[in-house]
């Protein structure tokens, strides 16, 4: 009887860290530059605040960080600050008065890989204490793969993959879907055609892509919506602010605010907590 109670309690531990740690992830990426990704983590992110969430964006661009310039913010501080001066992750993160919590990018990022065992550990334990405060995490990685960014991309939930219209997008796009399908840890990829002229177009480029991927690639990719051209982005962007706050009633506003519903229909369950799966990735290095 002791033994039964004993082993329904521990279940019950585990259901609770479980739940605890079951923040939604997802690695939003493109292989081609300037496609509209870092709007697109601001704007689906601050839309999943609207319906109540807690969401966190990391702007894991090592190049080019945005995310603060988008929110009209300054970052408070960095992954990379928070290793180098040993902090609390809680010290780097910048609250939007949206509600919106983001972490900024930056160059130095690229470090993140050749951290030592002990500056890791720091990082792992922030990142796991986070899990249990969001409810969702958004990474905004770079353009391309690199090794930094593709460690997020493999750990995280799901992958949004965004492309425009143009075929040098598409072509860029059909090279990450070729690189993710052959990694052992393929995450699931969904597909968001942004800049599209019109619907029609967005169905079709996705469509073409979808294809590829089925029959080349064998491998099968979801079809999350387009975003139309809409002058409102560019005029969001100068006046640094969302364009979801800016030109709510906007077409594009109204485009995102549909992919986020079709994004979170389409989320399978993990075993393992998002910083488990990170962490087993960064002991084992970086083997497709
Ligand atoms: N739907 C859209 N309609 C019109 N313009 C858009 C749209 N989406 C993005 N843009 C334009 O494209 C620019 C680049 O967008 P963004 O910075 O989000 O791209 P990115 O993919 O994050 O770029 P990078 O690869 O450099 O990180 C924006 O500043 C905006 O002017
Ligand atoms: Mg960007």
């Amino acid at each position: 009887m002791n033994d039964q109670a004993f082993m329904l309690r521990e279940k019950m531990r585990r259901h609770r860290q479980l739940s605890a740690s079951r923040v939604k992830t997802t690695a939003i990426c493109s292989g081609k530059g300037g496609v509209g990704k870092s709007n697109l983590s601001v704007n689906l992110g601050l839309e999943y605040v609207q319906r109540g969430e807690r969401v966190l964006i990391m702007d894991l661009d090592i190049g080019m960080a945005n995310v603060h310039l988008l929110l009209g913010a300054e970052a408070k501080g960095s992954i990379v600050t928070m290793l180098d001066q040993e902090l609390p992750i809680q010290d780097v993160i910048t609250t939007h008065h949206t509600g919106l919590h983001f972490i900024g990018g930056g160059s130095a990022l690229k470090q993140l890989f050749s951290l030592n065992i002990e500056k890791q550990n720091h990082f792992h334990r922030q990142l796991s204490q986070l899990e249990g405060m969001y409810d969702r995490f958004i990474f905004d990685l770079g353009a391309g793969l690199t090794l930094e960014s593709l460690q997020f991309l493999k750990a995280a939930d799901d992958v949004l993959l965004v492309t425009t219209p143009e075929p040098t997008s598409v072509t860029d796009a059909y090279a990450v879907l070729k690189y993710i399908s052959q990694l052992k840890e393929n995450r699931p990829v969904s597909l968001l055609v942004n800049r599209a002229a019109h619907e029609r177009e967005g169905r079709r480029t996705a469509e073409s892509l979808i294809q590829a991927a089925d029959k080349f690639l064998a491998f099968s990719v979801t079809f999350t919506g387009s975003i139309p051209d809409d002058t409102a982005v560019a005029k969001a962007v100068k006046a640094q602010q969302p364009f979801l706050l800016h030109a709510p009633g906007s077409k594009a506003a109204k485009a995102v605010k549909q992919a986020a519903g079709v994004l979170d229909g389409g989320r399978r369950k993990q075993e393992s907590s998002f910083t488990e799966r990170l962490k087993r990735l960064f002991i084992k290095g970086d083997s497709p």
